[in-house]
């Protein structure tokens, strides 16, 4: 007897007919591709985000006083982001998480209300931020993170996922703070947009690369050796885009999985792709639901992890020297 295989889910308290999303992108600019996707076998969608410094304008633009030199001045109103997420929340049936892209607490956080009264069923809180200060240390840093959590968390009644930035020194202390200020999910991780030198024009030129299954192995680590310790749901996000990224991610202990850029170049039908494989390998490998999968590679929350990862360190260091003498 051929065994009902599920790939159901619950993520942020919400139930998820599969584990993969797409990730926020300009995809949800447009009706036409999200709904392509929905028909995939997609859990949920992860809509562009508002910004802070997009909000900040508006209001300045509201006193009659002059935008910061920070803000992008083609963006859309936030009211016209609002009316694009109540269409998606309207137009599909599976569950719309809204993102609110910000770093400092502040007025602008109203917006988060907002969002929720759209009809989004989560919302996701993007702490986008490299500092540059040389007189901002680690710990202030962090304390200021949270508080922007803990301020959002008090604006809204839906769940919080808070998507994070890869390079953290304390990234686990840095968890448990923040679902102790209310995140139900942590966004494993936002990816860093880097700027590259054209030394012709001798100009500073910002890049996109989208992301390979190499960008995996770092939100592959943390999820691994985070999901056991950390009291919320982590989405993964960052360099799936095949079926076995997917699974990888779902075995280090990934409750959702995310996938921009592998969507951006592919489009809809590659979600397909995604989720036959993994349903594929599900019943090849005799599992019959997600939650027999989920973190049978996750890092043993008894084990101390720093010593494992450094000891995993020195093994790689010593297979490279054997294998490049053989
Ligand atoms: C063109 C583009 C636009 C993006 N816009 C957003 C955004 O508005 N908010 C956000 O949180 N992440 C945004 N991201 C980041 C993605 O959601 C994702 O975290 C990142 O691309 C890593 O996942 P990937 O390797 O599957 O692309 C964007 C990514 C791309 C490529």
């Amino acid at each position: 007897m051929i065994a009902l295989l599920s790939t159901s889910i619950t993520y942020l308290g919400l139930n998820l007919s599969s584990p993969l999303l797409l990730g926020s992108s300009p995809l949800t600019r447009h009706l036409e591709p999200v709904l392509a996707l929905a028909r995939t076998g997609l859990g949920a969608v992860v809509v562009h985000s508002l910004f802070e410094e997009a909000i900040l304008q508006a209001d300045q633009g509201a006193d009659g006083s002059t935008a910061p030199i920070d803000a992008e001045p083609s963006w859309p109103s936030p009211d016209a982001h609002l009316a694009q997420v109540r269409r998606l929340v309207q137009a599909l049936k599976i569950p719309v998480i809204a993102s609110l892209n910000g770093r400092h607490a502040g007025g602008w956080v109203r917006y988060a209300r907002l969002l929720q009264d759209t009809g989004a069923a989560a919302l996701e809180l993007n702490l986008y931020y490299l500092n540059a200060h040389l007189d901002l240390d680690s710990q202030t840093i962090e304390s200021d993170l949270v508080r922007l959590v803990a301020d959002v968390r008090a604006a809204i009644s839906i769940p919080l996922a808070v998507k994070l930035g890869p390079y953290f020194t304390g990234l686990p202390a840095f968890c448990r703070r923040l679902t102790d200020a209310g995140a139900n999910g942590l966004v494993l991780f936002n990816r860093f947009y880097q700027s590259d030198l054209d030394m012709e024009a001798l100009q500073v030129v910002p890049t996109l690369r989208l992301s390979n299954s190499e960008d995996l192995l770092h939100p592959l680590r943390w999820t691994a050796i985070l999901s056991r310790r950390v009291a919320a749901d982590i989405s993964l996000s960052g360099g799936i885009h095949t079926s076995n990224d997917l699974i990888k991610a779902l075995a280090a202990g990934a409750t959702t999985v995310q996938a921009t850029a592998s969507l951006l170049r592919h489009g809809p039908a590659h979600a397909t792709t995604l989720l036959a494989g993994l349903s594929a390998w599900m019943a090849e490998h005799h599992y019959t639901s997600i939650a027999e999968l989920r973190g049978r590679l996750a890092e043993n929350s008894a084990v101390d992890p720093t010593n494992f990862e450094r000891a995993s360190y020195i093994q790689s260091l010593r297979t490279w020297d054997l294998r490049s003498m053989s």
